[in-house]
């Protein structure tokens, strides 16, 4: 099996880039992680990565005159380590068009609600706000348009009644880890792939089964 090389981008805590991390040292995993890049310098995900083992950057956007600058660097990067699939893991920088395009089909996001509802900034007080039963999080493939990209993988939690952002958070937190190293093990081994604005997916895999909250 030749496993893909695999750069995922961070701002912050780096949880579910130590999610991805940990599923990749399995033998039988697609992908290597080789590179994790901040555009924040005291992101705790640095940390996180270093301790584990992981090639580490720092690429502070406050650094470059333009969003277009910033990107190019965060390219350069990418392709000397020769890096085949990007993950953005928590990171908070919208891409410029050019260099979403270039990466098309290459390049993961995970966001802590059921696309296409709660786009953008505190999903999880949209949730809250919009009063629904179920949220969950998605992984997509990246798309210059925010949030918006073809759907890769889903996961879906129960919504309390007594749920703050706080819970809320926690909650869908736990099953991002779970969906994001199962969907980047679909995207990296080729299972699950971009076909115009469609991932397509083998019958052979697991649909799933209902989730009713409140539960009967
Ligand atoms: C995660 O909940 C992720 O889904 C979210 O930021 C958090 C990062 O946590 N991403 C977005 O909201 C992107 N729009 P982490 O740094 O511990 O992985």
């Amino acid at each position: 099996m030749t496993k893909r090389r695999v750069g995922i981008l961070i701002s912050g805590r780096g949880t579910n880039m130590v999610s991805l991390a940990e599923a990749a040292r399995a033998p039988d995993y697609p992908a290597d992680i080789v590179l994790v890049i901040s555009n924040r310098a005291n992101a705790a995900g640095i940390e996180r990565a270093q301790a584990l083992g992981l090639k580490t950057a720092v690429i502070d956007h406050k650094a470059f005159p333009s969003r277009e600058a910033f990107d190019e660097a965060i390219e350069a990067a990418l392709l000397t380590e020769r890096v085949e699939l990007v993950c953005q893991a928590g990171f908070m920088r919208i891409q410029s068009a050019p260099f979403a395009t270039r990466w098309l089909g290459r390049q993961l996001n995970i966001h802590p609600s059921l696309l296409p509802l709660f786009k953008g900034l505190h999903p999880h007080q949209q949730a809250l706000d919009a009063g629904v039963r179920i949220s969950g999080c998605t992984v997509h493939f990246v798309t210059p348009e925010l949030d918006a990209g073809p759907i890769v993988a889903q996961a879906a939690v129960p919504v309390l009644a007594s749920d703050t952002v706080t819970t809320l958070e926690a909650r869908i937190l736990l099953a991002e880890h779970q969906l994001y190293p199962h969907a980047l093990r679909l995207a990296a081994s080729g299972a699950a792939s971009l076909k115009g604005d469609r991932v397509t997916l083998p019958n052979s895999v697991n649909q799933g089964g209902p989730l009713l909250s409140p539960a009967p």
